[in-house]
């Protein structure tokens, strides 16, 4: 794969002397939807699928940046000197917003250069396609200028682009997992403090399956940014009594006594989700932990339901694979995973019952909704990295 890559460097950028090449992973998010934004906790690991990038210095100050995904775009060409979002930039304002945080930082990069992407990740589809460009582009730059900074530094720069560069109100989640995943291991990360630990995913002879609906969607329009104001209005109401900085401080309890002040149905509902889910991803950790995946599965099915009534972020494709992955046999959970709105689910499945769940979920997906999804069973892998 990586000498294909190279190859392909060396056809679109002239030769490929003194190349290096990176690798950044997409990520799942097991449980703990929709909660990073208010405070609460999230569970997601890295994939050893994601984004690959080759990439080397130029003597000018150029960035011409090429991806395999998008070969009828060609190579998109800017100056280090000339940062801004422009539309016909497309995927390539990604990495572009990145070059321009590390300058916010002030890590300002002077010297120009080139990559080529080549994702392995469905694009637009929940599985973190831009925050995995993102955390590649800040590995290409901290290696090819010597940036000397850490890797939580370049989660928060990489977050800083996709709020401020791309317009995305998006929480820390994806870039974290991206860049601190571990191996075998899921990240269970607080975003109010940023205190993280890893809780090994060990699943006995069951498998991580994700289908995707294929529905597209992108963040920018989805409702994401209307559900975040949603749940700090709802803050802001619980705010005029309780001494909280954010809903993922409260308990259920604290929740159910004081929702009233909130005053609004919706509002109520959207803030039950973020506290239910973010007490959930704690009991779903420590079940993990336990090596109770019964009742890891159950709270994932919990989460969705959570999703599909109080938030209201999962539709037809999400809510038709979920449902049909619940009366399969071998099956211990399944909801939707990341933003909503289509893109993917994420179901734990047992290993001989795999090919039986593609095919029946495939097969009914297919019937009620008019086009397939796709399958992947993944495994959990390293966070973004230079490869050798
Ligand atoms: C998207 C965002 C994340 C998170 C999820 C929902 O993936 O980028 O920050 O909010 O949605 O959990």
């Amino acid at each position: 794969m990586i000498k294909q890559l190279v190859n392909n460097f060396a056809k679109v950028f002239g030769n490929s002397e003194n190349v290096e090449t990176y690798f950044a992973p997409g990520r799942v998010n097991l449980i703990g939807e929709h909660t990073d934004y208010n405070g609460g906790n999230v569970f997601p690991c890295a994939l050893t699928i994601g984004t690959y990038a080759i990439a080397r210095k130029r003597d000018d100050n150029k960035v011409r940046l090429y991806s395999d995904n998008f070969e009828q775009l060609g190579i998109i060409e800017f100056s280090v000197n000339e940062l801004t979002n422009l539309k016909e930039h497309d995927w390539a304002n990604y990495p572009k917003g990145v070059i321009w945080a590390f300058g916010q930082n002030g890590f300002k990069i002077e010297q120009g250069f080139e990559v080529l992407f080549y994702g392995n990740i469905p694009n637009g589809a929940g599985l973190s396609s831009s925050a995995s460009i993102e955390l590649a582009t800040s590995i290409v730059l901290k290696d090819l200028f010597n940036v000397d900074v850490d890797m939580i530094s370049m989660v928060k720069m990489s977050k800083l682009a996709e709020n401020e560069f791309i317009g995305v109100n998006s929480g820390i989640m994806d870039q974290f997992a991206i860049g601190m995943g571990k191996e075998n291991c899921a990240v269970l990360l607080d975003t109010n403090t940023l205190k993280y630990t890893y809780a090994p995913v060990e699943l006995g002879d069951a498998s991580i399956i994700i289908a995707n609906t294929n529905k597209r969607r992108g963040l920018a329009d989805s409702k994401y940014n209307e559900r975040r104001s949603e749940c700090e209005a709802a803050l802001a109401k619980l705010q005029e009594k309780l001494d909280i900085n954010a809903l993922g401080e409260l308990t259920e309890e604290i929740f159910e006594e004081n929702k009233n002040l909130i005053g609004d149905e919706i509002k109520i509902k959207r803030a039950k989700h973020a506290v239910y889910e973010n007490q959930r991803t704690l009991k779903a950790v420590e079940a993990l932990n336990n090596g109770d995946l019964a009742t890891f599965g159950q709270l994932m099915n919990a989460s969705h339901i959570s999703l599909r009534d109080d938030y209201e972020v999962t539709g037809i494709e999400l809510d038709t694979l979920v449902e049909l992955a619940w009366k399969q046999e071998g099956v211990i959970g399944s909801r939707m995973t990341g933003a909503g709105f289509g893109g993917c689910t994420v179901s734990i499945v047992k290993n001989s019952e795999i090919d039986n769940f593609i095919k029946n979920v495939g097969d009914q997906y297919k019937e009620k909704i008019g086009y397939t999804a796709d399958f992947y069973v993944v495994n959990v892998g390293d966070g973004a990295r230079k490869l050798k």
